[in-house]
């Protein structure tokens, strides 16, 4: 079945616990926490310490989403604070491998985010290494955007490598998630969906129709 992981980007920060607990209720799959510098985009969210305090409320796998450059001085923060996953963009920093070897050797898995400049080619290389690559099918650094349907092909794309050389990588499609793209998505071999606005800004207070409507 494919994995619903709602951002909690969208999320009303005031009510964080019952926002991330009703998610939870409702069926989520993981937790998609969006982390932003003002550097690599324009935009600042939050800190580790969103995740160290989000940690001890649930144990929904927490999926953490780098949006920040440099990389490597900041992933053991958010590694030692609770996170499951950790992703983030290989253009972002000088040394990606190290990275990836980093976070995995402190028991984490590791993702890498593609930006939608970024081709599969240019990642190729990685994709061996990781548990997880994040198709961005919005420009990195907001909620509420529209979905790209120009990268629909990277999904058909990593589908394809992934089964030609035998890898077990999860594809996680990010930005733009509503209950008509995710069908697109899903088609072409998506196995999880990211959504903040689609779930936490709908007048739908439901949140387990939300999200099974986009299964
Ligand atoms: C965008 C973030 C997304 C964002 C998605 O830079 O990486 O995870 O929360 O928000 P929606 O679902 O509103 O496009
Ligand atoms: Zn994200």
């Amino acid at each position: 079945m494919i994995k619903i992981a709602p951002s909690i980007l969208a999320a009303d920060l005031l009510k964080i616990k019952q926002e991330v607990l009703s998610v939870v209720e409702a069926g989520a799959d993981y937790l998609h926490i969006d982390i932003m510098d003002g550097h690599y985009v324009s935009n600042i969210t939050f800190g580790s310490n969103i995740v160290k305090s989000i940690r001890p409320i649930t144990n929904i796998t927490l999926d953490v989403h780098l949006m920040i450059s440099p990389v490597k001085q900041y992933v053991e923060s958010f590694v030692k604070a609770g996170a499951n996953i950790v992703s983030f963009h290989p253009e972002a920093d000088s040394s990606p491998e190290k990275i990836i070897e980093e976070i995995k050797s402190l028991g984490c898995k590791c993702g890498i985010a593609v930006h939608p400049k970024i081709e599969i080619k240019d990642i190729e290389k990685y994709i061996s290494l990781v548990d997880l690559i994040i198709v961005m099918t919005v420009v990195p650094g907001l909620g509420g955007q529209n979905f790209m349907e120009n990268q629909l092909t990277k999904i058909s794309t990593l589908n394809e490598l992934r089964a030609k050389e035998g890898l077990e990588f999860e594809i996680e499609i990010d930005g733009g998630i509503n209950y008509k793209t995710s069908k697109l998505c899903v088609d072409k071999g998506a196995d999880v969906l990211v959504a903040g606005s689609y779930i936490y800004n709908s007048p739908e207070s439901d949140y387990k129709k939300l999200i099974n409507s986009l299964r």
